[in-house]
Parts: structure tokens; sequence; C-alpha cells
């Protein structure tokens, strides 16, 4: 009688995802940010001078999330928040919002505000509110964001991170 043959398993499919620290991006992820914003209709003329701080999600290394935060005191715009066209509706976006609201209120930011043409419903589902741009901070008004990328009809959205954990 002939042995049993060796069962062959295929080799599990993993996919390495991983989360970076929220920091400033380095010039070669911000190629693939701002592929992904622009992709996606985001603003990115002005990455380099407003400077916000990325989280990334990755998968075996490519940028398949990013969003970020700009601070303003102890508010902070929420923005460039995208999940790679393949990958959407599968919570990634809830993931990097997730992240992005730990460091804040790990850096003492009570206030998270944003502006979006596109993700109303989103962002509701995660708690946010529509507010009147013009509750938003002075300083924040006064972002490249608010003066100029975003237009006049873009929603204006908040979430208070006081008493939330
Ligand atoms: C908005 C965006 C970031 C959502 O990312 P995503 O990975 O698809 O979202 P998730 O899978 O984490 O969704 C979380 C919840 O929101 C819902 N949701 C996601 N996108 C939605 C949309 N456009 N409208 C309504 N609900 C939406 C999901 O169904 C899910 O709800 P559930 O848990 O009850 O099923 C993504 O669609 C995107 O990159 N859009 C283009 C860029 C953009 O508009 N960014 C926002 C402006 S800063």
């Amino acid at each position: 009688m002939l042995p049993p043959r060796p069962l062959r398993l295929h080799p599990a499919i993993t996919t390495e995802r991983h989360v970076s620290k929220v920091a400033p991006a380095s010039a070669e992820d911000l190629v693939a940010i701002r592929a992904l914003l622009e992709c996606s209709g985001l603003p990115t003329s002005d990455l380099e001078s407003a400077r916000p701080e990325f989280a990334l999600m990755r998968e075996n290394g490519r940028i398949v999330a990013a969003g970020a935060l700009q601070r303003f005191g102890s508010s902070a715009l929420l923005r460039s928040v995208v999940v790679a066209p393949d990958r959407r509706r599968g919570g990634l976006g809830r993931a990097i919002i997730g992240e992005l609201e730990r460091v804040a209120r790990a850096a003492r930011i009570h206030r998270l505000v944003l502006l979006t043409q596109t993700a109303v419903e989103f962002f509701a589902r995660e708690g946010y509110e529509v507010i009147e741009r013009s509750s938003a901070p002075k300083d924040m008004q006064g972002s490249e964001e608010f003066r100029s990328l975003c237009p006049g009809s873009a929603t204006c959205m908040e979430k208070s991170l006081r008493g939330s954990t």
C-alpha cells in the first residue's frame, strides 16, 4: 500500500497591517498620501506649509489609509482622511479616526473640527455633529484649508473629546 500523500497546505495569506505613530509625514510617504488625496478630490496644496501630523495605515508596506491632525491650541483640524478606493467600507476609515482621536486626547486636544463635502454621514456615525463654520476656532478659520481649499459649501463638523474615553 502506498504511504499517505503528505497534505499540501497553501501558505496562509497574511496581511500585515500596521498603523504608524501620528507624526509629520516623510517626503516619501507624502508622495503616496498626496496621490491618495488627489484621487479622492481632497486638497493637497498646503501639505508642506501646514505640516499636519498623519496617522498612516499600511498593509504589506502600502499606505491604504491616512488621516491627519493640524493643531490650533486646544483644538485640532481633523483633515485629509482618506482610504484607498479598493479598501473602503472595511473599517479602515473608522480605525484611522479612532487612532487620531486617541492621539488627540493624549495631547490634551479637547475639540476636533473638520470640513467635508462627501463624508457627512460617515463622520456623523463617529459622533461628529454639524456646526456653523463660523463656530470653529478663529485661528483655524484663518487656515488655508478653511480660507481657500474647502469651498464654502463644505459641511463643518465637530466632536468634543472632553469626558469621552
Ligand atoms: C470617508 C472614508 C474615509 C470612509 O472610509 P471607510 O474605510 O470606507 O469607512 P469605514 O469602513 O470605516 O466605515 C465606518 C462606517 O461608516 C459607514 N460609511 C463609510 N463611508 C460612508 C459614506 N460615504 N456614507 C455613509 N456611510 C459611510 C460604513 O458603512 C460604516 O458603518 P457601519 O459600521 O455601521 O457599517 C472613505 O470613503 C474615503 O476615503 N472617502 C474619500 C475621501 C473623503 O471624503 N474624506 C473625508 C473628508 S476629510
